[in-house]
């Protein structure tokens, strides 16, 4: 070929513009092997996983093809709200990066809006006293920060932003049609070998190198990350930087709930959902074709269809899950790594501010309580919440009156607990999550492809879970089984793709 950057300019952009077509008439005519579009399509799951990946799949192969999305709970999986006096309140994921441009993209189509905010100030407690505190001054906050520990947070922030900046690419990437087959590409293609070392290392190593204080990462990120994942410094690198970024600011959340982006993708797509536990996917072969069977079980009794395409939208690792593969030879393998417990107490009572230094309620400042790694204490973090629905008159309750708290910990809380934290309450309602996994618990990131058609888009969890990286998962998903079903290989795995998508029309 010649070299193309010999060309006049003109003649580049044609060039450019005939590979476009020629792709586009290639793609038009389907490989031998695969007449056709697949004619069904299975979503095991319907959290954010599986709703978006219903979404992103209808959107590649078009609305003929046919979607069960099996769901043996609620939709909206770890997405989900209890109900206090009327009002819901989130009590799974609840707030969302304003860089997190799928989230972003599902509110928008949906018509969804974003919940208004209501000021609050955070600080964090060390079992005995504030180590650090919000205040109403922005300058102060940060001449305090900077008094305490110096460097440290400037060299957080730049490392924060370095890492959002290189993961934003993925979008690019995405928009261009490119999907990878397995997280290392997919890590090596917005960050090069460090992504990867992220997910391998924990997140106080990579903080020390580029100089941040052993003091601050006592104090600060370790409030952080236990008020995120409950597990501070064993997180790694990658995720502890995707959730410091969050710490930042600039977070949102869905009016009227998270969990409604995921049913109004399943009423988008018209999918089918089937509420039925799925127990085995079985393999079979017929006419040169691969079809996969899946077994479920609901309250009327077992049942199974077969499929052309399997996304499995929940975790394999949560031994509740158990689904079972059956005739796959060799066979699927087993995923080690283990998933953390996070318990979850929505709370409608009395604070006890004496508890944390302040006898006269009234004077309690604070909505969101972090924590630092002590023993002493019992739970991870405290916030006042709002719920999802906020009029345009409302205020949040001033310290001294009932308001609705959530707790997390990681065992339930007792009772002569709660009476620490409370001076009386209305109500307790727990729900007890198998929240993220346990990073410490396996070595390597588990794979995409289970095998030709069959997908595990929640081994992404591995690399840092989130809403929105299961919706960059889905995607992902999307799109490699629409590139792998129409044999258009030069869409997955590419090197260089920064450069491609610089040079692509
Ligand atoms: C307490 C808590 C706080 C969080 N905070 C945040 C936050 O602030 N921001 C953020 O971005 N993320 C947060 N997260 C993480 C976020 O909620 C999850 O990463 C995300 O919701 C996962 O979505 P998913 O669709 O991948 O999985 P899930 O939501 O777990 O969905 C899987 C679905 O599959 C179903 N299922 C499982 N097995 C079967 C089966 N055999 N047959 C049929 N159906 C099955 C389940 O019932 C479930 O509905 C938080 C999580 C928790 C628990
Ligand atoms: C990644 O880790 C490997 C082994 O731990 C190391 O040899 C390599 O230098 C690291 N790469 C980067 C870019 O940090
Ligand atoms: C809450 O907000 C959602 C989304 O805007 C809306 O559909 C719902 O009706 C609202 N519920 C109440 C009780 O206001
Ligand atoms: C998982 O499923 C298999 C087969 O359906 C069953 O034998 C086993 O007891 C189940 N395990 C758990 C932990 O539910
Ligand atoms: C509140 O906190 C104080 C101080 O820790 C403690 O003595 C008291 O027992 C707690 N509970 C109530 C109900 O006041």
């Amino acid at each position: 070929m010649a070299d193309l950057h010999q060309l006049p300019r003109a003649s580049r952009v044609l060039f450019c513009f005939l590979t476009v077509v020629a792709v586009r008439v290639m793609r038009t005519e389907p490989s031998a092997a695969t007449a056709g579009p697949p004619g069904k399509i299975a979503v095991i799951g319907a959290g954010i996983g599986g709703a978006s990946v219903a979404h992103f799949l209808q959107q590649h192969f078009g609305p003929q093809v046919q979607l069960d999305v099996y769901e043996k709970d609620a939709v909206g999986g770890r997405l989900a709200t209890v109900t206090v006096n009327k009002q819901q309140y989130e009590s799974g994921g609840a707030s969302i990066h304003s860089l997190n441009l799928h989230m972003q993209d599902f509110v928008k189509l949906l018509g969804l809006k974003h919940r208004r905010e209501v000021a609050g100030k955070s600080a964090i407690f060390n079992g005995e006293q504030f180590v650090l505190e919000e205040t109403d001054w922005y300058l102060l906050n940060l001449f305090r920060l900077w008094w305490h520990y110096g460097m440290s947070f400037l060299r957080l922030q730049m490392w924060v932003e370095e890492v959002m900046e290189k993961f934003m690419r993925i979008y690019k990437y995405q928009a261009h049609g490119y999907a990878f087959s397995n997280l290392e590409e997919l890590l090596h293609s917005l960050g090069g070998d460090t992504f990867v070392n992220m997910t391998q290392r924990f997140v106080a190593e990579s903080l020390l190198e580029v100089g941040v204080t052993q003091r601050f990462i006592d104090d600060v990120i370790v409030a952080i990350l236990r008020a995120s994942y409950g597990q501070s410094v064993v997180v790694t690198a990658f995720a502890g930087a995707m959730s410091l970024a969050g710490a930042q600011g600039n977070m949102w959340a869905v009016e009227g709930g998270n969990k409604l982006v995921c049913s109004g993708l399943l009423k988008l797509t018209k999918a089918n959902v089937i509420q039925a536990t799925v127990i085995a996917i079985s393999l079979h072969n017929a006419e040169g074709k691969t079809f996969y069977q899946v077994h479920y079980e609901t309250e009327e009794g077992q049942g199974s269809s077969f499929y052309d395409i399997v996304v499995i939208a929940t975790q394999l690792q949560d031994r509740k899950n158990n689904i079972t593969f059956q005739n796959f030879d060799p066979p699927i393998a087993e995923f080690p790594g283990t998933f953390h417990t996070i318990v979850t107490s929505i709370i409608h009572g009395y604070l006890n501010s004496s508890y944390f230094g302040f006898p006269d309620p009234k004077l309690f400042p604070f909505a969101n309580l972090l924590t630092t790694d002590t023993s002493a204490l019992f739970f991870n973090s405290m916030d006042n919440l709002c719920p999802v629905n906020i009029s345009g008159t409302f205020r949040r309750k001033q310290p001294q009156e009932a308001a609705v708290w959530r707790v997390h910990s990681l065992h339930p809380l007792e009772k002569h607990q709660l009476k620490i934290l409370f001076r009386s309450y209305y109500s307790v309602q727990v729900k007890e999550w198998q929240a993220y996994p346990d990073y410490e618990s396996a070595k390597s990131l588990p794979p995409i492809v289970l095998h030709d058609n069959l997908y595990y888009l929640n081994s992404i969890e591995w690399v840092t879970s989130s809403m929105e990286m299961a919706a960059v998962a889905a995607k992902n998903v999307a799109l490699l089984a629409y590139n792998l079903w129409y044999q258009d290989l030069d869409k997955i795995d590419q090197k260089d793709l920064m450069h491609k998508v610089k040079t692509e029309l």
